[in-house]
C-alpha cells in the first residue's frame, strides 16, 4: 500500500472517503460536503444519518475533474470492531469496482482517534474481499490480494515526520495483522478433508521460512518418544498422524519478556466414540480455531518484529472414530505423567491441551503462559457469541486481557476457577478425569482440567473461545470463522 498524505481537502485518487460516527449533528462534515458539492445541508442530512456500514456517495467538482465523496457511518460511539466492520463492509459490498486508491480525510472524520481509525480502517479493507467460496472451481482460490499498486492518500493537517512515521506503521499493523486474519479464516473454513494436521504443520514451516521464525513439527514417532501419551490418545481413530508444531521467533534486541502461546488444533472434531449428534457436526471442522489463533499471532508478531520471544505451540489431530479409538473409561497417560480418565472421548480438547501446555511450561519457561482453544459448548451456553470466557490465575495478567479484548472488540469475559470446581474432577481410578462428576458449570471444570497440567505456573490464562471463533457473519450464509485472537494476541505482546 501506498500511503501519501496531504494537508488539505482535496484528493488525487479520485475518492474522498469520510468515516462518520453518529454523535452530535457531525455539523462540520455536512457543511463540508455542502460547500463541496453545491448540495444544500438539509438535503445532505436526508441521505445520511452515521448508522453503521451506511454509506452516502456524492460527486464534486475541483477544477474541471469531477470526483466522489463518500461518508461511511460508523454508529454510535465506534470502537475499533466498529470501525473495522464498517470499511470491511464497504469493500466487500463494492469488491467488483473497488477503486485503485482512495483518499480517507483524517481531518474532517469526528471520530477523534487518527491512528486507531487508520490502522481499523486498513484492517477492514484488506479483509473486504475476502470470499469463503475458496473452493468454488471458478473462483481460483481468493487469494489475500495485492495490495502494492494500491494508494491510500490520507488528508491530515500538520503532520510532522514522526507523525508521518505512525501514520504508516498504523497502515502496516493493519495490512499485516489483516492478511494473517486472512489465512487463518481461510483455514478455520476449510473443511477437515483439506487441512489434515500436516497440513497446518506445512502452513507454520512456510510462514516460517518466510517471515524468519523456526518452526519444528513433531511427528508420531517422536511424539511417542517424548511421551506425549494424550496427543496420541486423541489421535488412535484417525487415519492422519498427530503432530506438535512448535513455532520460536526470537527478535533481533534483547526480548523484554518470553510468551508461550498454545492453541487447540481438533482439525476435526466428531466426538469420537462418544458421537456428537450428526445435525451441526459439519461446523466441528472449526474445532481448530485457537491454533489459527496462534499461528495467525506468531506470523504477524515476526513480520511486526515485536521484541517479545514468542514460543507458539499447537498439538493437532482429528478426534476421529474407528476401532482403535480411545475408549469411554479408558485411563491414559500424558507428557506430565499423570494419569486420566476419559470418562467422555468428546472432551479431547483438554487432552491435547494438557500435553501441550505442560510441554511449553517444563521447557520453555515463559513470563506468561496462555492457550486459546475451541473447548467447550457450556461457554457459548454462558456467554453466547459476543464474547470468549476467561479464566487465569493472575489477576493482573486476567485483568490485561480484559481490557485488550474490550479495546481491539474482541471481547473476554472472566469467569471464575476457583479450588471448590477441582474436586468434580478427581477421579477414583486416575490422577484426574477429563469430565466433570457435574453437568454444571462445563466450561470452568474444563479451565479446571488444564490448570492440572501447568506445572503451578504463576501467569497463565486460557481463553475458551468456543462462541467467538466461528459465527454468523454478513459474508456467508453458513456460520464462518472470525479471524478471532489474532489482533487480540497481538495487541497483548505489544502491551504486556
Ligand atoms: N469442540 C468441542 C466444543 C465446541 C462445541 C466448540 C460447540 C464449538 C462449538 C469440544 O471438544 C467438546 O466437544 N466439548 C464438549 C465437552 C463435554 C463432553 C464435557 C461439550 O462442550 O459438549
Ligand atoms: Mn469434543
Ligand atoms: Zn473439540
Amino acid at each position: 500500500m501506498k500511503v501519501e498524505i496531504r494537508q488539505q481537502f482535496g484528493t488525487s485518487t479520485g475518492v474522498v472517503l469520510i468515516p462518520v460516527a453518529k454523535q452530535g449533528d457531525f455539523k462540520d462534515i455536512i457543511t463540508l460536503v455542502a460547500s463541496k458539492t453545491g448540495l444544500s445541508d438539509s438535503l445532505i442530512n436526508e441521505e445520511f444519518k452515521g448508522d453503521l456500514k451506511e454509506t452516502a456517495s456524492f460527486f464534486f467538482k475541483d477544477g474541471s475533474q469531477t470526483h466522489r465523496l463518500i461518508l461511511l457511518g460508523l454508529g454510535e460511539n465506534p470502537g475499533f470492531k466498529e470501525m473495522l466492520q464498517s470499511f470491511r463492509s464497504l469493500v466487500f459490498r463494492n469488491k467488483e469496482k473497488f477503486p485503485k486508491g482512495i483518499t480517507l480525510d483524517l481531518e474532517h472524520s469526528n471520530t477523534g482517534a487518527p491512528y486507531q481509525l487508520l490502522e481499523a480502517a486498513v484492517n477492514g479493507m484488506v479483509l473486504g474481499p475476502y470470499d469463503t467460496g475458496k473452493f468454488k472451481t471458478e473462483q481460483n482460490g481468493n487469494k489475500v490480494p495485492e495490495w502494492e499498486d494500491f494508494t491510500l492518500e490520507l488528508i491530515i493537517a500538520g503532520t510532522s515526520g514522526g507523525e508521518e512515521n505512525e501514520l504508516k506503521q498504523a497502515v502496516r499493523k493493519g495490512q499485516i495483522i489483516a492478511e494473517a486474519q486472512w489465512q487463518m479464516m481461510d483455514l478455520v473454513n476449510a473443511p477437515a478433508n483439506k487441512k489434515p494436521p500436516q497440513h497446518l504443520a506445512a502452513w507454520a514451516i512456510e510462514s516460517g521460512r518466510k517471515h524468519g521464525y523456526d518452526v519444528k513439527v513433531y511427528e508420531l514417532k517422536e511424539l511417542q518418544e517424548m511421551g506425549m501419551e494424550a496427543l496420541i490418545a486423541v489421535n488412535r481413530g484417525s487415519e492422519h498422524p498427530p503432530v506438535l508444531i512448535v513455532m520460536e521467533y526470537k527478535p533481533a534486541g534483547t526480548p523484554v519478556k518470553k510468551v508461550g502461546l498454545v492453541g487447540k488444533g481438533v482439525t476435526f472434531d466428531t466426538g469420537g466414540l462418544s458421537l456428537k449428534p450428526s445435525g451441526n457436526m459439519h461446523y466441528m471442522k472449526s474445532d481448530m480455531g485457537g491454533a489459527a489463533a496462534v499461528m495467525g499471532a506468531m506470523e504477524a508478531a515476526s513480520r511486526l518484529q515485536l521484541p517479545v520471544h514468542l514460543i507458539g505451540v499447537v498439538p493437532s489431530t482429528e478426534n476421529s472414530v474407528d476401532a482403535n479409538s480411545t475408549k469411554p473409561g479408558d485411563v491414559i497417560g500424558s507428557y506430565s505423567g499423570k494419569t486420566i480418565e476419559v470418562i467422555d472421548t468428546d472432551a479431547e480438547g483438554r487432552l491435547i491441551l494438557a500435553d501441550a501446555l505442560n510441554y511449553v511450561a517444563k521447557n520453555y519457561q515463559p513470563d506468561f503462559l496462555l492457550d486459546l482453544a475451541t473447548l467447550t459448548g457450556s461457554c457459548i451456553r454462558t456467554l453466547g457469541t459476543h464474547a470468549g470466557g476467561l479464566f487465569s490465575n493472575n489477576e493482573a495478567l486476567a485483568k490485561t486481557l480484559y481490557e485488550i479484548g474490550m479495546e481491539t472488540g474482541e471481547r473476554l469475559w472472566q469467569l471464575p476457577i476457583w479450588e471448590d470446581y477441582q474436586k468434580e474432577m478427581n477421579s477414583d481410578v486416575a490422577d484426574i478425569k477429563n469430565l466433570s462428576s457435574s453437568p454444571a458449570a462445563g466450561a470452568i471444570t474444563a479451565a479446571k482440567f488444564l490448570e492440572f497440567f501447568i506445572e503451578k505456573h504463576p501467569a497463565w490464562a486460557h481463553m475458551d473461545i468456543a462462541g467467538v471463533a466461528f459465527g454468523d457473519s454478513e459474508f456467508s450464509k453458513q456460520k464462518s470463522a472470525t479471524g478471532f485472537g489474532v489482533r487480540l494476541l497481538v495487541e497483548f505482546l505489544e502491551k504486556a
